[in-house]
């Protein structure tokens, strides 16, 4: 794959060797993202940042990692306050901001608006969220934190068990997860969603033509059992119709730490892309696990700014001259990155 000047709108663009470039890249960015060194490599290049649907670490850390690579960021983060809600049409709207931008990180609630947006823009486009549809930063930012949590105790992504649990058929981040991981081998996954909301068919297929096992339950106990990583995510209430139907559904599967002490092997890693519903009715992820060394929650965070780092720094071309163009940090840093 040649990221240079390239879109990233879904994982099917990577293959292994594609992923193995960003994990490397991404591991070359630690020092910048841990400021220990800086680096002014994207120095006078502009980010738009577009975001059309709420977001905190996603917005925030691409932001960041531009930052980090010395570049700049303007951000539009409400569609009320955009062209858009004027009845501008995407297509407009990507002309005009990739005559203002260098590359653009993208999120609109529609599935296949970044896509459509991408043909319009004359500068890259990442997608940072469409509607139900894909998350593909934050799928390599899993990939690269299932990655590290498994290594360090000698397991590996081929072969692995993971347990996804939740809102399977609204949640993107479990979509592009799932299918970045149809290039790797001999996975099992648990796949724990009440009936209505489980995985859509089609990457189920997938899953299980690549090889895959694949075991839909909606018994969160069970599944829970024998699993390398468990993924929880929170449902997606924004994608149905009103909260009250949302309600039904929310607080159905919650991970607490009798839950996992009970139910999940030893060394199971916590994930879960964030924000966790952690109102009393919902609690999918209980902060009564804050503490336990498994919980990986804050390092996949922390993972998404080298990630996100990386892809920058692979499509404007800049790897080497991260390093060329790097000094040391002269104010004070806490050490704040062993989570
Ligand atoms: C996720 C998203 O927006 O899809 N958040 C994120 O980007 N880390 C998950 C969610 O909102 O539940």
């Amino acid at each position: 794959m040649d990221f240079r000047g390239s879109h990233i709108t879904s994982v099917t663009q990577f293959d292994r060797a594609a992923i193995e470039r960003v994990f490397d890249v991404a591991d070359s960015m630690q020092p910048f993202a841990r400021r220990e060194r800086r680096t002014n490599a994207l120095d006078g290049a502009i980010l738009g940042n577009m975001f059309f649907e709420p977001s905190t670490r996603t917005r925030f850390s691409f932001g960041c990692a531009f930052n980090l690579l010395g570049g700049y960021v303007r951000e539009t983060s409400d569609i009320k306050t955009s062209s858009i809600s004027k009845g501008e049409s995407l297509y407009d709207t990507a002309r005009v901001v990739s005559g203002y931008s260098d590359i653009i990180v993208m999120r609109h609630p529609q599935a296949g608006s970044v896509e459509e947006f991408a043909r319009a823009s004359r500068v890259p486009v990442i997608n940072g969220g469409d509607g139900p549809n894909e998350h593909p930063s934050q799928a390599l930012l899993d990939l690269y934190t299932i990655k590290k949590e498994l290594n360090a105790n000698g397991r590996k992504i081929d072969g692995m068990r993971i347990a996804m649990v939740g809102d399977l058929k609204h949640g993107r981040t479990v979509h592009s997860l799932s299918q970045l991981l149809l290039l790797f081998n001999n996975i099992t996954f648990t796949l724990i969603s009440p009936l209505e909301l489980k995985m859509p068919e089609g990457i189920v297929s997938e899953l299980r033509a690549a090889g895959h096992s694949v075991i839909e339950t909606d018994d969160m106990e069970k599944g829970l059992n024998d699993n390398d990583t468990v993924y929880l995510t929170r449902i997606q209430e924004e994608r149905f119709s009103s909260r009250l139907e949302a309600n039904i559904y929310r607080g159905r599967f919650k991970l607490n730490q009798e839950i996992y002490t009970r139910n999940c092997a030893p060394n199971t890693v916590i994930m879960h892309p964030l924000p966790r519903d952690s109102r009393e009715d919902a609690n999918e992820l209980d902060n009564d696990l804050n503490q336990h060394p498994n919980l990986a929650i804050f390092r996949q965070t922390d993972n998404g700014v080298v990630v996100r780092m990386a892809l920058f720094a692979l499509i404007l071309d800049v790897v080497e001259l991260v390093e060329a163009k790097s000094s040391e940090v002269k104010w004070y840093t806490a050490s704040r990155f062993d989570n």
